[in-house]
């Protein structure tokens, strides 16, 4: 059985498909708005805490529960645990199918906007009131229909290409394109009168804006955005080889996803505070702030530079979609040895049943947009299902897995694990911090913080 499974070519190809599968919407759309949200530079830098803290540590960990096992992610908390463990990696896998079902939609409309403003006339359409514009755009039930639709099979027919040829050669050759590009904008945005504004609201930190919120949503963005919590890395993990050095390939995956998240806000906050907006928009934020700069740069630029952007976006949002999809087909195909091609394709329609109502919800009907209330707030029924399964879901994962391994498996047998190709591990200072967040200090803050963030979100208990 072992040497049916994919593998990744070596640590370049774990790296580029993990950091590919960390770097995505999460980086591009989401951190600038919830950073937008939480004040600025506190959250960005308890953030930057979070993910050094905990966010490596617990990708240490996944990592190397999957190679060990060599299994999907219900396999492998079954093969080092037992089947009560399993569950664990079945709610991981459950968390993976309903984030993909709310993902592929934002990546539609990624996709939607590159195509309007290459080959349409987005830029002349919401020329001066790109919010409206954006707020019609999304309410457009066929806009996400078609667009998300393209979006999901282009996800499907990269996994089942398979691990090497499909996911790996996508990430190679997509993630340096994205640094460049997004280097290149920041090099122009700075320029721009104000920008300096946005530096400091994104760079010098204010404390009086943190709250317990600012503290969850800076933990649940981290482990989103390292793609923690839901056996993503425990699967990637699977394919690697004994002799790779875990924690330098998980480092720079961190590295790569941290500076992605970075760039993305020094781009957005001096664009946003030059043209005079409000850094707390949500979730329209990239889509609202970007287009004007596109505009400026006259009709021909605006396309090219604009149109280079949206797709850039589509492809770092295509190395995650792949990577969630990749968690539910190891499953099928090691657990009940089902075929890989046949099962992408049930799993990818079945996903996309999943995101109708979330594609609904964002205007295009009123029950779905107005889904529930709390937090004070209407929430969509997009909002809902990324509460709980990225925001919550990920964080209860990320604890658990730390449960499992100081309880069950035991951090000896994980070091034993890293020090597989990296063989001063044991004897590093690097393996009693690693081990001390994983014993202490993560499952402490990962159990409070759940249990803060349930019982404030959906119980209005307002703790602070
Ligand atoms: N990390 C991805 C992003 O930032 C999202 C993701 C989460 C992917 C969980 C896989 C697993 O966009």
């Amino acid at each position: 059985m072992g040497n049916k499974r994919g593998r990744f070519s070596g640590r370049l190809g774990f790296v580029a498909a993990a950091a590919g599968s960390a770097v995505g919407l999460g980086n591009i759309w989401r951190f600038p708005y919830e950073t937008g949200e939480n004040g600025g530079a506190a959250f960005l830098l308890i953030y930057l805490i979070c993910t050094i803290i905990i966010g490596l540590p617990v990708m240490l960990g996944e990592i190397a529960v999957g190679r060990k096992s060599q299994m999907d992610a219900y396999g492998s908390y079954r093969n080092l645990g037992n089947k009560n463990w399993g569950m664990v990696g079945a709610f991981g896998i459950i968390c993976g199918i309903m984030i993909l079902s709310f993902y592929n939609v934002v990546a539609g409309w990624a996709f939607g906007y590159f195509i309007q403003i290459v080959f349409d006339g987005l830029l002349v359409e919401g020329k001066g009131n790109y919010g409206n514009y954006f707020n019609s755009y999304v309410a457009d039930f066929w806009d996400n229909l078609i667009f998300s639709f393209v979006f999901m099979v282009l996800t499907a027919f990269i996994v089942i290409r398979g691990i090497k040829a499909g996911i790996e050669t996508a990430s190679k050759v997509l993630m340096p394109l994205l640094f460049v590009i997004l280097i290149t904008l920041i090099v122009y945005a700075l320029t721009l009168d104000n920008a300096m504004e946005g530096v400091k609201f994104y760079l010098l930190p204010d404390f009086s804006a943190v709250n317990a919120s600012t503290i969850y949503s800076a933990l649940g963005q981290a482990f989103f955005s390292l793609s923690l919590g839901m056996g993503a890395l425990i699967t990637y993990g699977s394919y690697l080889k004994k002799k790779e050095n875990l924690f330098k390939a998980a480092a720079v995956v961190t590295l790569a996803d941290v500076s992605v998240a970075f760039l993305a806000g020094l781009l957005i906050f001096p664009l946003v505070f030059s043209q005079g907006q409000e850094p707390t928009a949500g979730p329209g934020l990239v889509f609202v702030a970007l287009p004007t700069i596109f505009e400026q740069m006259g009709p021909l630029m605006g396309r090219i530079v604009g149109g280079s952007f949206f797709l850039l976006l589509c492809f770092a949002a295509l190395t995650s979609t792949i990577s969630l999809l990749e968690v539910p087909v190891a499953y099928l195909v090691d657990e009940r040895k089902l075929k890989r091609k046949k099962v992408v394709f049930g799993l990818a329609a079945l996903v996309f049943v999943i995101g109708l109502p979330s594609m609904l919800s964002a205007g295009a009907v009123d029950f779905f947009t107005n889904f529930m209330h709390y937090e004070g707030k209407n929430k969509s029924f997009l909002d809902v299902i990324s509460d709980l399964f990225s925001e919550v879901g990920l964080v209860f994962g990320g604890f658990m897995l730390t449960l499992f391994i100081t309880f069950k498996w035991k951090t000896k047998k994980m070091t034993k694990e890293l020090s597989e190709g990296n063989p001063g591990y044991a004897k590093s200072i690097l393996k009693s911090l690693v081990n001390f967040s994983i014993t202490v200090l993560s499952p402490i803050i990962l159990g409070v913080i759940f249990v803060i963030t349930v019982l404030q979100k959906f119980f209005g208990v307002s703790l602070f």
